[in-house]
């Protein structure tokens, strides 16, 4: 085909995606031809924003390392992590909710027992947080594995502070034979996701704010079940609504309650969904599950 027009090209393109020989594939590569023809279509692309578009990615690409990682971070506020968590966890009733991974989660977090402090110095109120996770019978999960994190008063994460040399609010847990949990931390406060990047240029022009309600991240594994990445929420946070990444849902929010002067507590439940097999491999999440997917670029 010589006489590529407006009209004919979309058709060219995809046909010349043919012989793509896995048809997975083969249907990603298709739609995405065929919603981005449609989206420069829609609004009209001039050469100009084609061109500053690409400037975008790129400035995006190279602010990416293995401590920062500016696309997803931009899959974050376009709402596209959430949706494909949403469109891959269909909970069974009663099951807690997923929500959004976020970039803050490090392998091999120290471990803790029962009653630990995981803030180990971070600034903060502290809190005691209480957990149990069982399965949609009520049976306790005893030895499931607990990896939680969170920001410290100020809004950091410990990766995020420079020249720290240790772990700060973050740890490994495991449940007891009642599949409960405890451990020490400080209370969780809402903080912006980084705006020092191309994301904050985009939230900037949108006149978005970048506010994350405060959270506590729980990651939760146990063979038999379905692995949870999920956060719970503090009730009350002001930005429960406009959550710059889309992860507040209802079900997931609790109450910090004040103890003392000073010092908090929360407890939240949570239910597991038995997986058909062992759990291992069970975990759909868009990140942390990457290494498990079929490889969409893989030679057939
Ligand atoms: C977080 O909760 O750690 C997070 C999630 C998405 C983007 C940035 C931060
Ligand atoms: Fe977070």
């Amino acid at each position: 085909m010589r006489n590529i027009t407006q009209d004919n090209i979309t058709q060219a393109v995809i046909a010349r995606f043919g012989d793509t020989p896995n048809p997975r594939t083969r249907e990603i590569f298709v739609s995405l031809v065929q919603h981005l023809h449609a989206f420069a279509r829609d609004v009209k692309l001039t050469e100009a924003e084609w061109f500053q578009g690409i400037d975008f990615l790129t400035r995006t690409g190279k602010m990416c390392d293995d401590k920062r990682q500016e696309f997803i971070l931009l899959s974050d506020v376009l709402g596209l992590s959430m949706l494909t968590v949403a469109m891959n966890h269909d909970q069974a009733e009663g099951c807690t909710e997923p929500t959004v991974f976020g970039p803050f989660y490090v392998e091999g977090a120290p471990e803790y027992q029962t009653g630990d402090d995981i803030a180990q110095g971070a600034v903060g109120d502290p809190c005691e947080v209480t957990a149990t996770i069982r399965a949609e019978d009520g049976m306790p999960i005893k030895d499931a594995v607990v990896d939680v994190w969170q920001a410290d008063a100020e809004g950091h994460y410990d990766v995020q502070l420079a020249g720290l040399d240790r772990a700060q609010n973050r740890g490994r847990f495991r449940t007891d034979a009642e599949g409960k949990l405890r451990f020490r931390t400080v209370v969780a406060e809402a903080y912006p996701i980084p705006v020092d990047g191309t994301v904050g240029e985009l939230l900037h022009a949108a006149r978005r704010h970048p506010w994350r309600p405060a959270h506590l991240h729980f990651k939760i594994e146990a063979p038999g079940y379905a692995s949870l990445i999920t956060h719970v929420f503090k009730e009350g946070d002001p930005y429960l609504d406009s959550d710059a990444v889309f992860g507040v849902r209802q079900s997931l929010v609790a109450r910090w309650e004040q103890k003392a002067e000073g010092a908090w507590r929360m407890h939240h439940d949570f239910v597991l969904a038995r997986t058909a097999h062992d759990g291992a491999g069970a975990t759909t999440q868009v990140h942390a599950g990457v290494e498990e997917a079929a490889p969409v670029l893989a030679s057939a």
